[in-house]
Order: C-alpha cells, then sequence, then structure tokens
C-alpha cells in the first residue's frame, strides 16, 4: 500500500521502518531537516531498518507525500500543556496543510488527543481517523509487529476498510477494534489510567503493610492464585514515570474537570507516585553516599522525561547524601564509568528498575526494598 507519515520523530521514524518492513511504498514527512539522522540509539532495529529500506531517500516534501499516499499516518507531537490538556496547535497545524493540497487523502492521527480533539479537527479533511498506538518506547517496531489489538475511532464508529486491511495486514492484531472518536479518546487515556492505578495501589499497600508490621509478599502471592486479579506484574518499587503514564494520567484529571466529573482519585494517584520517592529516600537515610543503578525512566532506555531514578537522585542530594550514578545506556548523566566503580565509591547500590537484572554488584538493593536482590 502506498503510505505517508507525517511527523518523523520518535515514533514516527519506528512506523516508517516497521512499515517499510512489510512490503509497504512509504515516505516521510518532517517540519525539521534530516529527521532520520539522528534516531534513538535504543529504538531495537530502527538503525538497521533506515539503512535497509534506505529511509532517508524516502524523507519528501508534505505535497510529494500526500499525493502519494493512499493512508497519511499523523504522528507529531502533542505536548502537555502546564494545566494538563495536550497541546494539539501540532497535529492542527499538520491537518490544515494537508487539507490545502488534498483534503479527500484519508488521514489517520496516532498521536495523543485530548477526549474531543479530534471531531474538532476533523474539519480540516474529509476523513479523518484516531488511531492511537499502543506501543512502548525502545520496542515501538516490535510493537506495532505483535500488538493484539488496534483501537481505531471514526466519526460515526463505522469502520474504513481500507485501514482496517492495513493493520491486519502490517500487525498480528487479531482485534481492530472500531468505535466513535470519543470512545477511542477516552480508551487510550482510561488503559495508561489502570496501569498508574495499580502502581499506585501497589505502593499504597506497601506503606500500609510496612506501618502495619507485615509483609505485602503474602499479598502479592494470593493475588496471582485467583484470575479476578490481574495485579500480577505490579511490585511496589519506584513509582510510574516516562513520557505516557504520568501525562496521561493527568490529562484524565483534566478532562474529569471540564466535564463536570469527580477527578480525585487522578491526582490522587499522581500524589502517591510522588510521596513514594520520599518514601523510598527515607529508607537510605543512615548511608552517606549512595550509587543509583538506572537512570532512565526504563530499563535499556535514553529516554529520561519524568524519569524517576532521575527524581529520587534529587531527593537524596537534597537530603545531603553523597550520589553516584551510573546507567550504561546515559553515560552523559552518569558520574561513575562502570557498575564496579558505583559499588566502590558507594555504601549501597539501589537498582532503580522494576526488575532484577544482571548487574554484578554485591551490594546492590532494588530501591523501596529492605532486602538484597
Ligand atoms: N501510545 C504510546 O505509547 C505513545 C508513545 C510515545 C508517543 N506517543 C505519542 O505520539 C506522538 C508523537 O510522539 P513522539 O515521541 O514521536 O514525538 P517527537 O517529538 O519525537 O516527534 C514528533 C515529530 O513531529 C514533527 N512535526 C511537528 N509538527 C509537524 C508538522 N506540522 N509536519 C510534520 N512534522 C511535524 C517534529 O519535528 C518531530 O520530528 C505524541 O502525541 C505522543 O504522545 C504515544
Amino acid at each position: 500500500m502506498r503510505v505517508g507519515i507525517v511527523g518523523v520523530g520518535k515514533v514516527g521514524s519506528c512506523m516508517m521502518a516497521c512499515f517499510a518492513k512489510h512490503g509497504h511504498n512509504v515516505l516521510g514527512y518532517d517540519i525539521r531537516q534530516n529527521p532520520l539522522g539522528h534516531v534513538s540509539r535504543t529504538e531495537k532495529d530502527l538503525q538497521y531498518l533506515i539503512e535497509k529500506y534506505g529511509l532517508k531517500r524516502r524523507i519528501r516534501s508534505l505535497e510529494e507525500v500526500v499525493k502519494h499516499s493512499e493512508l497519511l499516518f499523523i504522528i507529531v507531537q502533542t505536548p502537555s500543556l502546564p494545566d494538563g490538556c495536550f497541546d494539539v496547535s501540532y497535529v492542527e497545524r499538520a491537518l490544515k496543510e494537508i487539507g490545502r493540497i488534498d483534503r479527500s487523502r484519508p488521514c489517520i492521527v496516532n498521536s495523543t488527543l485530548p477526549p474531543g480533539a479530534c471531531r474538532r479537527l476533523s474539519r480540516y479533511v474529509d476523513a479523518l481517523y484516531y488511531n492511537p498506538l499502543y506501543i512502548r518506547l525502545g520496542r515501538v517496531i516490535e510493537d506495532l509487529e505483535q500488538i493484539r489489538f488496534v483501537m481505531i475511532g471514526s466519526k460515526d464508529g463505522q469502520p474504513f476498510k481500507l485501514l482496517d486491511d492495513f493493520w491486519r495486514r502490517t500487525s498480528a492484531a487479531d482485534h481492530v477494534l472500531w468505535d466513535t472518536y470519543e470512545t477511542v479518546e477516552v480508551t487510550k487515556l482510561a488503559l495508561n489510567c489502570i496501569m498508574t492505578c495499580q502502581i499506585s495501589m501497589v505502593n499504597k499497600l506497601d506503606e500500609i503493610f510496612e506501618k502495619s508490621g507485615g509483609n505485602i509478599e503474602y499479598l502479592l502471592e494470593i493475588l496471582k492464585l485467583d484470575d479476578r486479579f490481574k495485579f500480577g506484574n505490579y511490585r511496589p518499587g519506584l513509582g510510574y514515570g516516562g513520557p505516557c503514564l504520568p501525562r496521561d494520567n493527568r490529562m484524565m484529571g483534566y478532562h474529569c474537570a471540564r466535564i463536570g466529573v469527580n477527578g480525585f482519585i487522578f491526582d490522587e494517584i499522581d500524589n502517591i507516585n510522588r510521596e513514594q520517592l520520599y518514601r523510598i529516600a527515607e529508607k537510605y537515610r543512615a548511608y552517606d553516599r549512595i550509587g543509583v543503578y538506572g537512570l532512565g525512566y526504563k530499563p535499556h532506555s535514553d529516554i529520561t522525561v519524568d524519569s524517576q531514578p532521575l527524581e529520587l537522585v534529587k531527593v537524596l542530594r537534597d537530603m545531603g547524601k553523597t550520589v553516584e550514578t551510573f546507567d550504561p545506556y546515559l553515560p552523559e548523566l552518569s558520574t561513575v564509568k562502570s557498575e564496579k566503580e558505583l559499588e566502590k565509591k558507594t555504601d549501597i547500590v539501589l537498582l532503580c528498575f522494576p526488575y532484577e537484572t544482571e548487574i554484578k554488584c554485591e551490594r546492590i538493593w532494588r530501591a523501596g526494598y529492605d532486602r538484597d536482590i
């Protein structure tokens, strides 16, 4: 299929690579010069696929991309505003420009939108679809290919066959789920809010267990034994971070206020997440020199947006601690060159990733835990 990507950033570059790999004739456009010249070094397979499919030569003018494409995917940034809402001006500008060139091209917005935005934006082109992607940065290509479901909103909730077929051919999705713009807009936020809620719930319960002299492990074992609980993957520790979960949670709170729904729960989820940092830092008050292993918002990532480990470093330093840091994916933010040096220079090393790794330190503790791992 002939497809176009408007916005060749962190996600758009991976979409280009994935679509080319699946045999689509793909062109891309970005307002930045040479958008594939500096892609994330931790995005799996991206650099290899850019070379293999000659994707740099496939970056063209907007006019060329619009005229080429049977489907036009728009994946430009929608940054959070101070009040929590997303700024849709980049999407709006892209759609206006596309509409001026040819408003009959089907446009698919993959950027995360605030509820209500898609219907408003639909005036710029004849056919607009909202198709938020359920992917993880660092594994975007893999996730696009292996995704089990695709969510798409249309004006009346009815499917558009070409787009439905596109995803069935390009991904492993056995469910392409169609509904109205509004349903899909709220669903995208809701999925991430269910995660933030579970993470904060586990951390709050951990605090309750601790102050009651109990052990949360007992509860976690029981939860795994009953299908009614889907809590299996969650463990107490650092809270949620990164470019999606915190801002989607805040957006939901903002949306609640706008539609007259009590959104207190989303503020509280956020408060628990912040308090958890101080709770964790407090556990290590007795140590003067603390090592922090892992600085990105998740393992094997150079992305530091709303990174909980970096926030923890700040809190520990504010407490007067000497903090050394190490992350092999973020040498520029590491104060030492290896895990051995981290261990040598500190009294305790805190592992800031949510699960165990192959790190070879002898005195490493999972941040927030009272025992060695
Ligand atoms: N669902 C998820 O899990 C998930 C994960 C990451 C990002 N996202 C969403 O995807 C969107 C994009 O995120 P990203 O991390 O790729 O952003 P990014 O900032 O890395 O990339 C956006 C790109 O769009 C370009 N751009 C801006 N305006 C343009 C225009 N008018 N025409 C052409 N190009 C334009 C920018 O130059 C930039 O290269 C955001 O809405 C984000 O919330 C979703």
